[in-house]
């Protein structure tokens, strides 16, 4: 399941003024019985890959769902590309180039691959487009050409990660946000899915990726943030991250 070098698809642009693409500011969020996200500052930079890792019920899938519009925050602020869009829908935040590959699977098992791809671009009136972008992700992601007539319910765990992911691109995304994708995947296939994370990253998509694998995860992000009890407890490069001696202590197994 090799993934094929720099893909097709467009360099996000809108300007000379770029930098920061999505900013939280004192996020505060929960599910009606208590906040579980208490007070979240976070930058992501545009074309970066930011990584966040952290124990289980930390409160990494609430900060991605909030910024996918999934989550109302009930203080704070989300900012993409400066605009403020903690009150959009889901649509409206999708529309707008944020694309949340979720924690867990979303196929529809009983769709081919192809169909399943397809619809990642249902929001996209243009046909050709559609047509033009199909088949980029084909050249990208060979699982897709090679498996498109088949169930995608057929497919391995990783394989279908990768189609889910190629149905993401089919948005041609500004920001990428992948919940826990190596989850349940051996180590070979574990690495195909990093790589095409990079991959991804490489052509230009910015990525926010949350992962319990934080070694890898923190080892292909330029930006790592560790959270810990609905907060960010640590911060700064990958390897800085997977670095730092109380996070191997605490997140890595390290001794
Ligand atoms: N729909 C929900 N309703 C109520 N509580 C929830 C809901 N989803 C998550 N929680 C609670 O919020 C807290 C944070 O959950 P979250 O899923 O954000 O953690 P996480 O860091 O992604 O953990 P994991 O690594 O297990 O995926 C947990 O205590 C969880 O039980
Ligand atoms: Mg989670």
């Amino acid at each position: 399941m090799p993934c094929a070098a720099i893909p097709l698809f467009s360099m996000p642009t809108w300007g000379p003024d770029v930098g920061v693409l999505l900013e939280l500011k004192g996020l505060v969020a929960g599910y009606g019985a208590g906040d579980i996200l208490l007070g979240i500052d976070l930058a992501v930079d545009e074309e970066s890959l930011t990584c966040i890792v952290g124990p289980n019920g930390a409160g990494k899938s609430t900060v991605l769902r909030v910024i996918s519009g999934l989550l109302r925050p009930t203080r704070g602020s989300v900012r993409f590309r400066g605009e403020s869009i903690a009150a959009l829908s889901p649509r409206s935040i999708l529309n707008r180039g944020i694309v949340h590959v979720p924690q867990e699977r979303s196929l529809f098992p009983t769709m081919t691959v192809w169909e399943n791809v397809r619809l990642g671009a249902y929001t996209v009136r243009d046909r050709g487009l559609v047509e033009r972008r199909l088949a980029a992700v084909a050249e990208t992601f060979p699982v897709v050409k090679e498996r498109r007539h088949e169930l995608a319910a057929s497919l391995s765990g990783g394989q279908q990660k990768i189609v889910e992911f190629a149905r993401a691109m089919m948005l041609d995304p500004l920001l990428l946000i992948l919940d826990e994708p190596s989850m349940g995947l051996d180590p070979k296939t574990r690495t195909t899915v990093f790589n095409t994370i990079r991959t991804m990253n490489d052509a230009g998509h910015t990525v926010l990726l949350v992962e319990q694998n934080a070694r890898s995860g923190l080892g292909i992000a330029s930006h790592g943030v560790v959270m810990e009890s609905g907060r960010i407890r640590l911060e700064g490069t990958g390897p800085d991250v997977l670095g730092n001696p109380e996070i191997g202590r605490l997140y890595l197994g390290a001794a």
